[in-house]
């Protein structure tokens, strides 16, 4: 054999291997890192859920973590991923603030984030590539006008607020405070945070008995878990929910929708959770080079005694 040749069956040999190996390169399984708020709710762990079993429906490799309610936790995450070198990292922030600095290392790396749940707020707009979740103004507003329309526009009100800093808290504060100011003689006399957690939302409340007694009309609850907190602090005070103080509420877990049927909560706005599969496409498209929306919102519904019994057996989470 001539020494031509021998190079010849040794190059078209290397080039053979070094497809085989390219190939099976590209069908590495998409490195995905997800820093999570923490487990606060009922509305997380059917959110965690809904990212993990989608991730593992797809063969996504998916770095979870759980950030135990800490901005600090996440952001070690984030540099983690960064380490790590995953193909994206999906964020959903458990506050408003403070997100630049680690996002630009992120950037820096070439890695693109996606912002999901809950929004930011940033000087600089290129650091994260979409934002996915749920219209948190218009969750505040949906659960005023319905309350409106039940109390005739007349009522004291007590806020149970989320996690302070964090865009649900802001978002639902704001429109419901702007859509309960059309009606004067509805009026908010307390709010406190409750920290989107149960427990927090029946100690809350049970310090507003305790000030208030029966000048409370109302509840707002900023989610289902904090409602069904106070649930218990107002059955536990002697009183009826449901009827002593109407109780309006947002997420519509199972839970809460059940509380509905119960006649305990009389309206809870949804705020779905299950966002897995529209991450993961968002995260296919943005590798593929494919354009995808800037900010893409769920589309919500309401419950109260005129639907709730329908869908609670079909309820997914
Ligand atoms: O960001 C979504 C909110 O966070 C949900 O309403 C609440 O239940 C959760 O903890």
């Amino acid at each position: 054999m001539k020494i031509t040749s021998v190079f010849q069956s040794l190059l078209i040999g290397f080039v053979a291997a070094a497809t085989v190996l390219a190939s099976a390169a590209d069908k590495k399984p998409l490195k995905v890192g997800f820093a999570q708020t923490g487990a606060e709710s009922a509305w997380r762990t059917a959110n965690s859920e809904s990212m993990k079993a989608e991730a593992a429906k797809r063969g996504i490799d998916l770095k979870f973590s759980d950030g135990l309610g800490k901005q600090e936790n996440q952001i070690r995450a984030i540099r983690s991923f960064v380490t790590q070198h995953v193909d994206a990292i999906v964020l959903a922030p458990l506050v408003e603030t403070g997100w630049d600095p680690v996002l630009r290392e992120a950037k820096r790396a070439g890695i693109p984030v996606i912002i999901t749940d809950r929004t930011i707020q940033t000087a600089d707009e290129s650091l994260y590539v979409c934002f996915i979740g749920s219209d948190f103004l218009t969750e505040g507003r949906m659960a005023a006008d319905w309350l409106a329309k039940k109390v005739n526009g007349k009522g004291r009100i007590v806020e149970l607020q989320g996690t302070p800093g964090s865009a649900p808290a802001n978002d639902r504060r704001k429109s419901f405070g702007e859509a309960i100011a059309k009606y004067p003689e509805l009026k908010i006399i307390d709010a406190q945070s409750g920290d989107f957690r149960r427990t927090g939302g029946k100690e809350v409340m049970e310090a507003f008995i305790k000030k208030h007694g029966k000048d409370i009309d109302i509840l707002y609850a900023h989610n289902d878990d904090m409602a069904l907190g106070a649930v218990q602090a107002i059955e536990e005070a002697g009183l009826k929910p449901g009827k002593d103080i109407v109780i309006v509420s947002i997420d519509a877990v199972r839970e809460g929708v059940q509380a509905v049927v119960d006649g305990k909560i009389n309206c809870t706005v949804e705020c779905n959770p299950l966002f897995g599969p529209k991450v993961y496409d968002t995260i296919q498209k943005v590798i593929a080079g494919e354009k995808v929306e800037r900010k893409s919102f769920n589309k919500d519904e309401l419950f109260d005694s005129t639907n709730a019994a329908a869908v609670i057996a079909t309820r997914q989470y």
